[in-house]
């Protein structure tokens, strides 16, 4: 039988941020995963280069159902203080656009980090052992495959559902509702969107193609880009609005983001009125698409031919695409799971259980979930933090 201060299940980027704080401390930490390898969807993410936080990390850019529980953690370690850490381990980085910070290299230098820091503060990591089963009276005891383990504090930091293939598993939830927890319906987020019928044969028949867009939803809106997919659509404006979206709502899509198309053609009958709307229209958007747009709505000929309600139709259909999504890709390709353990449950100050006393819960597993861009392991950091001061 081994004996920890705190036993951290999860060795994904929360898990071992708060075993470094903890082991900082003086704690003795001990970090379990049921994978071979630690910290795996740090190694795949953004692109193998880990967009490890945001420049402009706010509160109303994580969906909660309390949106004020992530201020405490956010405001208590910040961007900047991680922004610190990586520069003090000599890591280059670079802002690649609307403040998302990556790594020059490779995300690996963001795991050797946090490994080599772990180990200098003196915390032990198990690797290939699975957690069965957690008990408490009077502390905690942990039956794994590594033998039982008894500590004074437990801290679940297994992440959400996405990627399963990579170790993701529903073993946080049951622990978290075996101690009094509620949990939040748990959906994909940050995903692509599925399309069926006509919409489908369309966005296949432009698979590849990128433009730059705004996605609406109800009252949310990204302008980022957007791509067409042989499933439907993807690109980083429609993972932002896939946390948003519910079955049966459209979505309202603007292909030429900043432009008034209706101006443009008009201008366009004036000044090209022989000039094909065909050759004409694809000077604004992709070739297949704005062919596709013109099939779409019976029309051809020459800019010279256009009538006012037919400019008004283009430009509507431009402007303001509503398209109603069939679903998700779903778990096996999100970046994230919205919802998680209700955070009324928990100190937004400690992420401390207030059903059971020593009992910790950080990261994903939580329902915090950020924006695309840095903002969910900007959480992972700051709630791995919050409860690493403590435990
Ligand atoms: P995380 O999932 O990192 O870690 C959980 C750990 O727990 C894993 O190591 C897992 O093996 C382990 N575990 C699970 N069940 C267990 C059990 N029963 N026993 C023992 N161990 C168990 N975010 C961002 O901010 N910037 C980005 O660039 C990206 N890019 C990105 C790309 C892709 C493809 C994905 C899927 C996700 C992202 N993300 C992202 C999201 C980000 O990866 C995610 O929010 C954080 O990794 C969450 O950190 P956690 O530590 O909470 O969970």
């Amino acid at each position: 039988m081994s004996n920890y201060d705190v036993v951290i299940i999860g060795a994904g980027a929360a898990g071992l941020f708060c075993g470094i704080e903890a082991a900082r401390r003086g704690r003795r930490v001990l970090v379990i995963d049921h994978n071979k390898k630690p910290a795996e969807k740090i190694r795949i993410s953004g692109g193998g280069r880990c967009n490890f936080t945001n420049l402009d990390i706010r509160p109303e850019r994580f969906l909660s159902q309390n949106p004020k529980f992530a201020i405490s953690a956010l405001k208590r370690f910040t961007q900047w203080d991680f922004i610190d850490r990586v520069a003090g381990a000599g890591i280059a980085y670079h802002e690649k656009t609307l403040g998302q910070l990556f790594c020059d290299g490779s995300s690996q230098e963001i795991i050797d980090m946090l490994l080599s820091d772990l180990e200098a503060a003196g915390g032990a990591l198990w690797l290939s052992c699975s957690v069965e089963a957690i008990s408490e009276s009077d502390g905690f005891s942990l039956t794994t495959s590594k033998g039982v383990v008894t500590a004074d504090a437990v801290v679940l930091a297994t992440g959400g559902k996405s990627i399963p293939k990579m170790g993701a598993s529903d073993f946080g939830y049951r622990i978290a509702r075996q101690f009094g927890h509620q949990i939040v319906e748990t959906r994909a987020g940050l995903v692509p969107l599925t399309f069926s019928g006509y919409l489908l044969d369309q966005t296949k028949a432009l698979s590849g193609v990128a433009v730059e867009t705004s996605v609406g939803c109800g009252d949310t809106s990204f302008s980022e880009g957007m791509l067409f997919t042989h499933r439907g659509l993807s690109g980083p404006s429609i993972l932002q609005i896939s946390s948003y979206w519910r079955e049966g709502r459209e979505i309202e899509i603007d292909l030429l983001r900043g432009a008034r198309f209706d101006q443009l053609l008009r201008e366009d009958k004036s000044k090209h009125g022989s000039l094909s709307l065909r050759n004409g229209l694809a000077r604004y958007l992709p070739k297949g698409l704005a062919d596709q747009i013109l099939d779409e709505l019976r029309l051809d000929g020459n800019f010279g031919d256009l009538r006012k309600d037919e400019i008004e139709r283009i430009a509507d259909r431009v402007h303001q695409w509503k398209v109603l999504p069939q679903g998700t890709e779903g778990y096996r390709t999100a970046e994230v799971t919205l919802g998680g353990v209700d955070t009324d449950w928990l100190d937004a100050r400690t992420m401390e259980s207030k059903h059971q006393k020593g009992l910790y819960i950080i990261g994903e597993l939580v329902d915090v979930t950020g924006w695309l861009g840095g903002y969910n392991f900007q959480w992972a950091w700051s709630s791995g933090w919050a409860a690493g001061q403590v435990v």
